[in-house]
Order: C-alpha cells, then structure tokens, then sequence
C-alpha cells in the first residue's frame, strides 16, 4: 500500500507532505548523489544531519589544465557505484532502508549531471521511494544548515564558486533570491585562469590560497566598479595578464621570483572586491545574518575578511566547515531533505538542466 502511495507521488512533480508517511522507523534517511562538475559524491542524511559524507575527485584534469566534460562523465560512471556504497557502508544502513533519494539536478555539466540523475532515477525505482532534485548552487549555500547555529532568515550569503558568483538573499529553507552576481567570469574561474597564466596546475584557487599566505600583497590591480550589487572579474583577468606580460618582457623569472608575492596581491585583491560588494549589498538590505559558501568559501583570507569585518560591522557571520565547501554530496543531502520534508518532490519524468532556473 505504501508503495503505490510513492509510485503515485512520483508521478506528480509537487506533493504535500502530509500524505506521505514514513515506512517503518520514524528516522529519514537521504541519498544523496552529487556528480555536477568533476567530484563524483554520495552521502547519507539523517534526519537532515550528514552522517556519511564520500567524494572521489578527479584528478585527470589537472594536467589539461581545466575540466574535460567527457572525461568527467566516464569518470563519474566508474566512480559512482564504488562511492555509494561507501557512503552506505560508513553510516551502516542497507538500500531498502532508505526513505527518499535527493541527487543534483544542475547546473552543471550536462554529461555529468545525466550520470548521477539516471542513477537516482534507477534507485528510486527500483526502492520504490521518492526523490528529490536539488539545485547544486542553492545546495552549497544549505551547507549553513548542516549544525548550529543556523542563520536567522533572511539570511545574506556570498555564493562563490567555478561556476557562479551571487549574493543571495534567503528567505527559508527552500526560497531564495538572487540579489546581484558577477556579470562575467566567476571568482573561481578567475583564480583558476590566474593560475594557469602563472603555471599552476588546476584547479589554482587552493594552490593560490596555499601560496599567497607566504607572500605579502605588494602588486596593485585596478578595482572592477561595477553599479549595483554586481561584480565583474574578467577585466582583473585581463589586467594581470598584461601586467605579467610587461614584467616578464622585463625579466624573465618574474613569476617565479615573486610567485607568493604575486599570488597574494591576486587573492587579496579579489577577495577585497567581494567583501567590499557584501559590505554594500548588507548596508542596502539591512540583513546582519551573513555567511558565504561554494568552493571559494574555502579560502582562507576570505574567512578571515568575513570575521574581521563581521565583527566591525556587528554581523553574525556563517563560515561552512571545510568539508562542505567545495562539491559534496552532503549538502545535496541537507537541501533534499528539507525539500523532501516540505513535499517538493520530483517525478520520473526529471531531467538534468545544464543552466537551471534559481
Ligand atoms: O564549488 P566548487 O567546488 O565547484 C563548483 O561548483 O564550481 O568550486 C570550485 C572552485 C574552483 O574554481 C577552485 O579553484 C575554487 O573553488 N577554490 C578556491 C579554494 N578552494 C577551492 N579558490 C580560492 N581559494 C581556495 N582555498
Ligand atoms: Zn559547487
């Protein structure tokens, strides 16, 4: 009888909650699958708490320098299967105990998204539960939500990541808007083209990160002034690129004879950006609930500038552990699961979206 309840819910794309009843235990157990981008991640969620958390990440890129997408997608299906269960195996739980799947619907890479969306579909299935898709830039920002302290709604986040760059206003668990982002090039995609220019392997944000902390930022780059709550970084791109042209014409072991030094001066600079535009954004909005999120929200001067100023200004700021900054399944899991419980269910008519609608 419960099965055709799911089978019925499947069919339909938003259902109510209160319909659904929980099997046997009164636990929910979520697997989530992410596989967007080049990290193919499984984790299981509790109750909407992370209790296993696996991603293999590919490193096949790192030679070419960038994400090859069909490499990525094959990849995704070797690892895939090998991740789920190790997912399953760390928080002891059997498939047929699980009560929905949640998996990444986009945006991302189209091949690689298919991989983790027909798996969640084929589970789903042949379970007999619901799913949930879940979008993977909304997912990174429900990474604040995994333990307490959780903001206060409406809470104003910095999403920075490879693909996109936004200050987000959320108004709850499952509502947000889009305040202002970047117009062009992301943050992510501009410490990774900085680094390919100074020979750094892909992707260059940690490696910058790493090397910055030994230098100090001794190198001024113009300011991108961009109106609003937008930002823009592909003229920074350019301005260091002309810059290392000019210094090299000069002397030819000026990258690496200033490489922390330079690589500081990049970091700095575009964090003083960010932080400047999340300074101008909160003033306007009023919000003083503030945190950051995405691959980007790893770095270490971005924390720090969040904190200090934070405190200046007297926000409560939100800084995501480190193993949920970068792509993971578990905070696929957090967002499924709160998606899950409000009846935002999706039917097996679900496809991947390689630009996905907020
Ligand atoms: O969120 P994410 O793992 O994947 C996407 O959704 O794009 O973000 C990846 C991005 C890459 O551009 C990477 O260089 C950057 O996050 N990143 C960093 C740091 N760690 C990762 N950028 C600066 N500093 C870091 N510590
Ligand atoms: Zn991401």
């Amino acid at each position: 009888m419960q099965t055709n309840l799911f089978l019925a819910h499947q069919r339909q794309n938003y259902l109510i909650y209160s319909e659904y009843i929980p099997v046997s235990e009164n636990k929910i157990y979520i697997l989530a699958i992410e596989s967007s981008c080049d990290d193919t991640g499984a984790a299981i969620i509790c109750d909407g708490k992370v209790i296993s958390n696996i991603t293999a990440s590919q490193q096949e890129h790192s030679k070419y320098g960038g994400v090859i997408p069909e490499l990525a997608s094959r990849q995704h299906m070797t690892a895939i299967l090998p991740v789920i269960e190790t997912a399953l195996q760390d928080a002891g739980l059997q498939k047929h105990q699980l009560t929905a799947i949640a998996f990444t619907r986009g945006p991302g890479l189209l091949g690689s998204l298919m991989v983790g969306v027909s798996l969640a579909k084929s589970l789903a299935l042949s379970l007999d539960i619901p799913m949930v898709d879940v979008h993977h830039m909304q997912a990174h920002i429900m990474a604040h939500f995994a333990t307490e302290p959780f903001p206060h709604f409406p809470f104003l986040c910095l999403t920075v990541s490879g693909g996109h760059t936004q200050f987000v206003k959320v108004n709850s668990l499952t509502e947000m808007e889009i305040l202002g982002q970047t117009l062009d090039d992301a943050v992510g995609e501009a410490f990774d083209k900085v680094g390919k220019m100074l020979n750094l392997p892909y992707p260059a944000g940690p490696v910058i990160d790493q090397l910055a902390d030994q230098g100090s930022p001794v190198f001024a780059f113009p300011e991108p002034q961009v109106k609003g709550f937008d930002v823009s970084f592909s003229g920074f791109k350019t301005a260091v690129l002309y810059f290392l042209q000019a210094e090299m014409a000069k002397n030819p072991r000026f990258i690496e004879e200033n490489l922390a030094d330079i690589c500081c001066s990049v970091r700095n600079s575009l964090i003083h950006t960010l932080m400047k535009k999340l300074k101008s954004v909160a003033t306007n909005t009023g919000i003083t609930h503030i945190g950051i999120a995405g691959g980007v929200s790893a770095n270490r001067f971005l924390r720090d500038e969040l904190t200090r100023i934070g405190v200046e200004e007297g926000w409560s700021t939100f800084i995501p552990p480190f193993s949920l900054c970068t792509d993971n399944a578990g905070m696929i899991g957090i967002a499924g699961y709160h998606k899950f419980i409000k009846g935002l269910w999706c039917s097996q008519d679900v496809v991947p979206a390689a630009r996905m609608e907020w």
